[in-house]
């Protein structure tokens, strides 16, 4: 038996966070990141229209980009303090995912960390508050799905927390709150959508429920990206759902290791000054990840499904994934994303001298190889990985070199 979960209720369309004045409850405590919500005035809305529907709200803010183990601690604790029946997360992954740990062990204030990222095995939530996700970026959709990464640093390791009773109770998908994103959140976030959509594809847990979703949200980010990249708010809005079905496809079928090399590359080289983001390593992975898995049958099929509904020609198999491959990696090029480690600048742009020195990059190589393989996405790639293929192709992703086995 396979279950397909979604928010019971989803709000979208310009304005749709006006569907905050219709909700119903005593306390919301809103979460938010940084400043983008309050300087953009949509946390001064959100407040109002909750207030309006005569609940009391308090906030908190400052969440951190890829949120860490003791943010959740920190924001679970203000929860059993102001104890609210709504947990409101607002902004981009990060907050909404934070928020969804607090959520976890704001209910289950005994509970571990490392219980919480057993895959499917948090116990039952909705006892104490529901949960509305509001997004800001168009990338995680994590307002509609059953994950929430959070970072130990103290590991330098992402770990995915995975189970439906997170799916959020109501999402809204407001495209407004899209269109103050700068441009390179928008490339990153974009190609983050569009590798959720191309692994939910393949993923050896897609379904007739999974594949249309996936496959119409890799047409819609197809034809809108860029453009929305290069200043298009009409398409700026359009991929705000884009990246929401892509969301909705992933949550119930899963991902690949394109996610397992980015969570655990993402922060292993923290200590050298910066983050691989994970839009960005995502979008310098797929294309090689692409080639690798090709070589189990069913998934080299179903790349060329992909290649053929993006309208890309070829004639056999093995040039459709290549067509596909080329038209990613083009991607990446209009949108100023490296397509290796070694090319990725500290301020995430491709330069000639990237922030991780390959001596570095090798010597961590194969405790970052084991822990991509323990990830959770493995487990619903369509071909199986060993250690020595994944350090090969970890260094296919370092140096952009062709995969070839
Ligand atoms: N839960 C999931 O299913 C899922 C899926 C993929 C990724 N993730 C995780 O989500 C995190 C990344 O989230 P993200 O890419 O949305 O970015 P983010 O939430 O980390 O935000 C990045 C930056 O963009 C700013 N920002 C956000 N919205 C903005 C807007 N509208 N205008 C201007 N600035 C804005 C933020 O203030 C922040 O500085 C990572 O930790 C990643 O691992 C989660
Ligand atoms: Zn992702």
């Amino acid at each position: 038996m396979a279950r397909f979960t979604l928010p019971r209720d989803l709000y979208h369309g310009k304005g749709a966070l006006e569907a905050l004045k219709t909700f119903e409850g005593k306390k919301a405590m809103l979460c938010v990141g940084g400043h983008s919500m309050k300087k953009f005035g949509f946390l001064d809305k959100a407040v109002s229209y909750l207030n309006e529907a005569g609940i009391e709200v308090e906030i908190i803010d400052g969440i951190e980009p890829d949120p860490s183990v003791e943010t959740v601690k920190n924001g679970a604790e203000r929860m059993l303090k102001f104890k609210p029946d709504w947990i409101i997360a607002m902004g981009g992954g990060s907050p909404i995912d934070a928020a969804k740990a607090m959520w976890i062990k704001y209910e289950y204030p005994d509970i571990t960390f490392e219980d919480m990222c057993k895959v499917f095995g948090i116990p039952k939530l909705r006892k104490k508050a529901h949960f509305c996700a509001i997004s800001s970026t168009s990338g995680t959709a994590t307002e509609v799905t059953a994950f929430s990464i959070i970072t130990d640093y103290s590991k330098g390791i992402k770990y995915p927390i995975a189970d439906f009773e997170i799916t959020p109770d109501v999402a809204i998908v407001d495209p407004d709150l899209a269109e103050t994103m700068p441009k390179k959140l928008v490339a990153h976030t974009g190609m983050d959508a569009i590798t959720h959509a191309i692994e939910a594809f393949v993923s050896t847990a897609h379904c007739d429920f999974t594949d249309p979703l996936a496959l119409y949200a890799i047409k819609l980010i197809q034809n809108d990206l860029v453009k929305s990249y290069n200043g298009d708010m009409t398409k700026r809005d359009t991929m705000h759902n884009a990246q929401c079905l892509a969301g909705m496809a992933f949550s119930n079928a899963l991902l690949g290791i394109v996610h397992s090399m980015a969570h655990k590359t993402g922060a292993a080289f923290a200590d050298l000054g910066a983050h691989i983001i994970h839009g960005a390593a995502n979008a310098m992975y797929l294309p090689k990840v692409i080639a690798f898995n090709a070589k189990d049958e069913t998934a080299a099929k179903r790349y060329a499904v992909i290649a053929d509904y993006m309208g890309l020609g070829g004639n056999s198999t093995e040039e459709k994934i290549k067509l596909l491959i080329d038209y990613l990696r083009k991607m990446n090029d209009e949108m100023n994303i490296p397509h290796c480690i070694k090319n990725y600048g500290a301020d995430s742009y491709p330069t000639e001298n990237g922030f991780v020195p390959e001596n570095v990059f090798l010597e961590r190589l194969p405790e970052i190889a084991k822990n991509a393989i323990a990830d959770a996405c493995t487990v619903s790639n369509p071909r199986k990985i060993n250690q020595e293929e994944m350090e090969k192709l970890l260094k296919c992703c370092y140096y952009d070199t062709e995969v070839d086995f």
